[in-house]
């Protein structure tokens, strides 16, 4: 049996629980809000397409009461608040570190093996502070924003070549931010050919700048930000955890001399599976990339010692 919660049934984390329960990743989803009623409300409409779609997994609603999510395997941290159209990721700290703080530590209560995927914003931070407030081991703590942007990435990568996203591979490594991501062109191929030699440098330079300010296009069009994409990103990661895939997927996590860096959690390739964090995957950067890679870090870095400022950490 496995079980998976995911804290905050707002957009993100609804959709996230929906794929889980359709796509059988999880036996128990579990859906916690503040907000009364909320994911009481959305588990019980998700119930309701069971004889639809074809699944049977379990979902509950709960309000606040963590009881229900104890002896979670995998635990989705969405909580906070969303981008509003003009705001960066990186000006929700001040809201969301608090909340998340709150939310790992009644977690940890009553799951204290499960792992944590972190996906609310600015996501890099606050899976740093969720790493540095909880004394979980590195393995434990996971950032969600790579799958997102590696999707993003092929989405718009399968525009330009005209393409099947699912016969594209390219991932996207750095920070989770409008100007601190790092699609990274060298690596990406359409069905064993590198992009490099399909696209002008032009169409790719095109893709990279899309890509980067996906969510950012979305939260402009939408009011608020974008939810299929990240929480469908989010459950791919959790089914890697549940199902030991081992797929290698850019995560957000604690680096300890890799890629160069230190006391940092940033997105570089990782092999997930039970254990979440498996293996870091050192893709042999160039000097402008190892470049791009120092100069994210950089900001992130700028962001994280908000935490301190705020007396998060
Ligand atoms: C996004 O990029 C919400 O950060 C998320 O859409």
């Amino acid at each position: 049996m496995s079980k998976v919660t995911v804290v905050g049934a707002g957009n993100v984390g609804a959709t996230c629980a929906n794929v889980l329960a359709f796509n059988k990743v999880a036996d128990q989803v579990v859906m916690l809000d503040v907000k009364e009623g909320v994911s009481e409300g959305k588990a019980l409409d998700m119930i309701q397409t069971a004889a639809l779609l074809g699944f049977d997994a379990s979902i509950v609603g709960c309000t606040n009461d963590y009881a229900q999510t104890a002896n979670s395997d995998v635990v989705v941290i969405t909580s906070g608040i969303p981008r509003k159209p003009g705001m960066t990721r990186e000006e929700l700290i001040g809201v969301n570190a608090g909340i998340v703080k709150t939310v790992v530590s009644n977690i940890l209560q009553y799951s204290p093996n499960a792992v944590l995927v972190i996906v609310s914003n600015p996501m890099d931070t606050m899976t740093y502070l969720a790493l540095k407030s909880s004394g979980l081991p590195k393995n434990k703590i996971i950032g969600m924003g790579g799958a997102l942007d590696s999707s993003r990435f092929k989405c718009y990568l399968s525009k330009a070549l005209q393409a099947n996203p699912n016969e594209i591979e390219g991932l996207v490594i750095g920070g989770h931010g409008d100007t601190t991501m790092i699609p990274l062109t060298r690596f990406a191929s359409y069905k064993g050919r590198a992009v490099s030699d399909i696209l002008s440098a032009d169409e790719l330079d095109k893709v990279v700048k899309d890509t980067m300010v996906g969510g950012a296009t979305l939260t402009s069009l939408l009011g608020t930000s974008a939810w299929y994409a990240p929480g469908a990103a989010a459950a791919y990661l959790v089914a890697s955890i549940i199902h030991d895939q081992k797929k290698i997927i850019p995560c957000c996590v604690s680096l300890e001399g890799e890629y160069g860096q230190n006391d940092i959690c940033i997105g570089v390739p990782c092999v997930i599976g039970k254990n979440g964090l498996e293996q870091i995957i050192d893709y042999k950067l160039n000097a402008d990339e190892k470049a791009l890679f120092e100069k994210s870090a950089a900001a992130v870095r700028t962001t994280n010692n908000i935490l301190v400022e705020i007396k998060a950490l």
